[in-house]
């Protein structure tokens, strides 16, 4: 689905573009009204020249129908069809597609009978029908411009940009994908793709109505069960979704139209991303699902795992789990799945509970995990809530927390996991004690103790930790007070090491060698500060970058731990995506999703935003400047720790206005000139007036209404209340396109302006906390 080229150039044949097409006379026009019919070999076209509708006859079926297709593209793809269900006989060379005497659409064979209508009520007869540049046929009044009707509500098996692919689970209409029968027979074939009714939604791939490919649930910027398709603005997703109205749909944008991209989903249940290749003059597929065994739904088995190894069996059972039938499996039949082997605790009869030998059950953290279908979502759950409401609940079997997502946990069975070689997630899974005793290779489970016995020593346990918790913040807190740097480390690796838990893997040294050629020099990709960056090629093909950190950098591996653990946590969703991170002796490698020239410009940004946070975690390590990194945190991270993708979107709205104001220079200390930066924009933003802050570099090649534009778009990515703040993908939108934008809201910093006197007061009193206080006594 993903717009991301990985130059995955894959050969595709297509019958059906050996279509009998009657070489079509051109009436050069875009829209079709009631008394010009168009004929068999008669066409509209765009106004643009890009799309073109008529009749075609697919291959020698015998059948004619009406179509959308390219016009410019010579091999040609049909993205939508009219009357799929009911063909005209190719022989009938007097069919005519007209607007009707009620205003509707109609095809007529050439006895006048209706193979097809839009049949939808009109306000008036007075309808014109009119073929867009984006692929939509739309039947609107002429008199209002009210569209009646639109062939984007009515997709096929071509999902276009603009598009939205989705539902409305209050009136039960849906607009889901359809394969063709076969690639030369429209009709709707088995296959259905869409989005599930749940929150959040999961984009689904059904065979004749039978689960039959999951994309997993969306989380602010991808499907999660997809670890191949890019984050946030590379992948081009959007899923527009609201509540109270009962509506979730997803669409996408090319950022720029002229890439001519779309998602088809073949008639043997393949989802393939195509993009055109203007310069070899052929498509080429950028991303493709249902490829490999472990894509098709639940091939495991209930509580089954299927990872893509290239020994077989490929399917396994989750960890205390044991195959249900071992003579299925041996037959190759996983279907039947797993059973745990040993009871859970919580399971047991009361009186066995009595038995005071009786171990608690625990919770085995399993990493990069699909994670499995039929969740529960809990939003209003952080992570120890989260933790807390399963362990309380027998029927928890696992929970997940996921970023962008919050709360999952699951009480049936856990069906469709999978087990990605990079990427994934983390799901804690029930086990009896016993179980977790069986493997002691892995430190980072974590045994809760639950049971009613025990309630007391959980009580008293609990008293104790929080009066720890609380002392240990006290001291915290006391410390924070004498400005002493290092300790702000320890509290920031606080956060990240004790927030939750870390999703970035580690990564072989000799995977990497095997992967970059052992760095051979033509697979570098080029050198920057911090060292050199090679491309590579992992096992299961993914494609990748690697950055070799400089053995001079002088970074040693505790800073350089704490800083991928850093950009991991805060970086991971807005970035080219850190796929994991290699120490080995000497060596530190960061290895990151790699992507070709089409997406350079987004690849680029990435690394130019990473690189600038990168510098800043490490001031923060080393350098010690004061402040340093607050200056593009989100309030309700500095304040509390609370961290969502709006705090990236945050940080990049500081970073906006730092690059169009070319201010950064002016001042050492982040926080005074945040509130002069700020206010200073929403000021101008306020009063139309963009030029007094343009960096004068820019004032030659920009206008000064773009320049407005980033102004304000950058206010709004600041806005205090992360409700307030769009998403990554909706800024990458408002950056490209001239929708028009919200109002922003008057940030926070700027009600008071506050003197000098008064900032210097201030920073003498607080602490790193005290930034927070700051900003609460700025209101
Ligand atoms: C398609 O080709 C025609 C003629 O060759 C040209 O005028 C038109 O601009 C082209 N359309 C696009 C979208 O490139
Ligand atoms: C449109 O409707 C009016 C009456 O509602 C009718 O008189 C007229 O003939 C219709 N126009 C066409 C082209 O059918
Ligand atoms: C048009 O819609 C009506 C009801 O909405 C339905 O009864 C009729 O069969 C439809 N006609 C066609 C040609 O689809
Ligand atoms: C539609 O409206 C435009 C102007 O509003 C007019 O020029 C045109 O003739 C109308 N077309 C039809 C089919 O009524
Ligand atoms: C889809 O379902 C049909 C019937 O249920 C089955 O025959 C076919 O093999 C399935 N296709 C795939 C690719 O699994
Ligand atoms: C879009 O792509 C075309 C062709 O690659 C390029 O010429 C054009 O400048 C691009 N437009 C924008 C707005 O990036
Ligand atoms: C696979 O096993 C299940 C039960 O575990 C059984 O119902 C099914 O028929 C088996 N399928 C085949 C192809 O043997
Ligand atoms: C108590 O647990 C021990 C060891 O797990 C077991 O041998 C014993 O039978 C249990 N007693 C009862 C009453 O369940
Ligand atoms: C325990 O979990 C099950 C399944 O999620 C749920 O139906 C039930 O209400 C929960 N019980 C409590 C007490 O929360
Ligand atoms: C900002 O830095 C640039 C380049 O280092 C310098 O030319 C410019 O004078 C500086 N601006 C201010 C206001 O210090």
């Amino acid at each position: 689905m993903g717009t991301r080229s990985r130059n995955a150039r894959a050969f595709l044949s297509f019958p059906l573009l050996l279509y009998l097409l009657t070489i079509p006379s051109e009436c050069a026009t875009d829209t079709l009204i009631q008394s010009q019919p168009i004929s068999v070999g008669q066409t509209l076209i765009s106004a643009g020249k890009v799309f073109e509708l008529g009749f075609f006859s697919p291959g020698n079926s015998g059948k004619r129908y009406i179509g959308l297709w390219y016009k410019n593209i010579t091999v040609r793809k049909i993205v939508w069809v009219a009357n799929r269900e009911n063909p005209l006989p190719a022989t009938d060379s007097a069919s005519s597609l007209v607007i009707g005497s009620d205003g509707n659409l109609r095809l007529l064979d050439g006895m006048r009978n209706t193979f097809w209508s839009t049949n939808v009520s009109l306000p008036s007869n007075n309808t014109v029908a009119v073929l867009l540049d984006k692929g939509d046929f739309v039947l609107k009044d002429n008199v209002s411009g009210f569209i009646a009707w639109e062939s984007f509500n009515y997709p096929c098996d071509t999902f276009l940009a603009g598009m939205m692919i989705g539902l409305n689970t209050k009136t039960g209409e849906k607009h889901f994908l359809s394969s063709w029968e076969t690639d030369n027979d429209p009709s709707p074939g088995t296959f259905v793709l869409g989005l599930t009714p749940e929150t959040p939604p999961q984009l689904f791939l059904w065979n004749s109505s039978k689960p039959y490919w999951r994309g997993g649930p969306w989380d602010g910027w991808t499907f999660i069960g997809i670890p191949n398709i890019g984050q946030g603005y590379v992948n081009g997703l959007i899923l527009i979704s609201d509540n109270q109205q009962g509506t979730a749909y997803l669409t996408f944008t090319t950022y720029n139209i002229s890439y001519v991209i779309m998602n088809v989903l073949a008639p043997t249940g393949t989802l393939k991303t195509m993009n055109w290749d203007e310069e070899k003059n052929d498509w080429f597929v950028s991303w493709m699902a249902v490829v490999n065994p472990c894509d098709i739904y639940g091939v495991c088995g209930p509580f089954g795992v299927c990872s893509n190894k290239n020994g077989s069996p490929i399917c396994e059972c989750l960890k205390g789990f044991v195959q249900k039938s071992t003579e299925d499996w041996s037959k190759g039949n996983w279907t039947g799945g797993c059973v745990r082997r040993t009871e859970l605790l919580c399971q047991k009869k009361i009186s066995s509970l009595a038995n005071e030998t009786a171990q608690n059950d625990g919770f085995w953290k399993l990493s990069g995990l699909k994670l499995p279908d039929h969740f529960e979502y809990l939003f209003n759950k952080d992570y120890s809530g989260c933790q807390q409401w399963c362990v309380s609940n027998c029927s928890c079997v696992a929970y997940a927390y996921v970023t962008g997502i919050a709360c999952m946990v699951w009480a049936g069975d856990l069906v469709d996991v999978q087990q990605f070689s990079i990427g994934g997630k983390d799901l804690f899974l029930r086990l009896a004690n016993s179980e977790m005793g069986r493997d002691h290779k892995r430190r980072e489970t974590n045994t809760i103790i639950f049971t009613t016995i025990s309630g007391v020593i959980l009580v008293g346990a609990f008293m104790f930790g929080l009066h720890r918790w609380r002392a240990k913040r006290v001291k915290r807190e006391k410390r924070m007070k004498h400005y002493d740097v290092a300790d702000r480390k320890d509290t920031l690796q606080d956060h990240v090491i004790h927030g939750e838990p870390s999703e970035l893997p580690m990564i072989d040294f000799d995977k990497i060698t095997v992967a970059t050629d052992n760095f051979s020099q033509t697979n570098k990709l080029g050198e920057g500060g911090f060292g050199p960056v090679y491309k590579g090629k992992l096992e299961d093909g993914q494609e990748v970058a690697v950055k070799r950190l400089s053995r001079h950098s002088g970074q040693g591996t505790e800073e350089f731990k704490n800083e991928i653990l850093l950009i991991s946590k805060l970086q991971h969703r807005n970035l080219v995506r850190l796929l994991g991170c290699c120490i080995e002796g000497e060596e530190k490698l960061l290895v990151y999703e790699y992507m070709t020239n089409k997406s350079l410009d987004m690849f680029l940004f990435g690394w130019f935003y990473l690189g600038l946070f990168s510098l800043h975690v490490m001031f923060m390590c080393r350098l010690t400047i004061p402040f340093g990194i607050f200056g593009y945190m989100s309030p309700e991270y500095a304040m509390g720790g609370l961290f969502s993708e709006k705090s990236d979107v945050f940080s990049f709205g500081v970073l906006l206005l730092e690059i169009v104001s070319g201010m950064r220079n002016t001042s050492f200390h982040y926080y005074e000139k945040y509130v002069n930066l700020l206010g200073y924009a929403w000021q101008l933003c306020n009063e139309n007036r963009a030029s007094d802050i343009m960096d004068k570099v820019m004032a030659d090649s920009c206008s000064e209404s773009e320049v407005m534009r980033c102004i304000c778009i950058g206010l709004l990515c600041v806005q205090d209340h992360v409700a307030d703040r769009p998403t990554m993908s909706a800024v990458v939108l408002m950056l490209s396109s001239e929708i028009d934008l919200p109002h922003p809201k008057q940030p926070t910093f700027t009600v008071q302006s506050l003197s000098d006197a008064d900032l210097r007061s201030q920073r003498s009193k607080c602490s790193l906390n005290g930034v927070s206080i700051s900003v609460i006594e700025g209101r």
